[in-house]
């Protein structure tokens, strides 16, 4: 009789955590993603820069979760974060405000990702965030918009583009019509890059 050593393997198992500051609904593609066992990981932590329901998320499906108060001593943030990622195999901003201090940054290289609701190098950089992103779009009148997920560096959405998705941008598409059809792309994308990288 032979056994299946690989089911047995005692190799531990891979995790991440994820920053976010809104509704989280990026996170919850990726809590779905573990549980459903689509991602072999865990969820280490949620950290979270202000008061957000992406905490209550993480309450729901028993993750714990930092609060990193804007308002904290630099320093006394950036060695907390960096304790929460320590061992960790990936970082994810899926909707995170703060920018991550470069101490952060220079110590997790191409371990921290980034989700951004346009097609970089377009339409990111400072301000670009939330529906100003997709007012700006509009009013540029692109035909095409999406998502991109990159590293994360020390610039603003400056980092390596890991993956795209695109979207149409129709001539009824108002700011909100267009979030929620780049959102429904986010959903998947982040999802399948972060399995991929776990993976690798
Ligand atoms: C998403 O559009 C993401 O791309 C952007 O912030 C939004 C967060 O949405 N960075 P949610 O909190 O995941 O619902």
């Amino acid at each position: 009789m032979t056994t299946d050593l690989s089911r047995h393997s005692s190799r531990p198992k891979k995790s991440f955590v994820v920053l976010a500051s809104g509704s989280g609904s990026n996170f919850q593609t990726l809590i779905d993603a573990v549980e459903n066992a689509n991602i072999d990981a865990v969820i280490r932590a949620l950290v979270v820069d202000r008061p957000c329901y992406a905490t209550c998320r993480a309450a729901d499906h028993r993750i714990n979760y930092v609060e990193l108060w804007r308002k904290n001593d630099v320093a006394f943030n950036v060695n907390l974060l960096t304790h929460i990622c320590q061992n960790t195999d990936l970082i994810v901003c899926a909707g995170y405000l703060s920018i991550i201090h470069a101490d952060v940054i220079a110590q997790f290289k191409r371990k921290i990702i980034n989700i951004h609701p346009a097609l970089l190098p377009k339409f990111g950089g400072a301000g670009m965030y939330g529906i100003r992103v997709h007012q700006a779009v509009i009013a540029a009148g692109e035909s095409q918009s999406g998502c991109t997920v990159h590293y994360v560096d020390d610039g603003i959405d400056t980092g390596d583009i890991i993956a795209q998705r695109k979207v149409n941008v129709t001539p009824d598409d108002t700011a909100d019509s267009l979030q929620q059809k780049v959102l429904v792309q986010e959903h998947q994308l982040l999802p399948a890059v972060v399995k991929q990288l776990l993976e690798q």
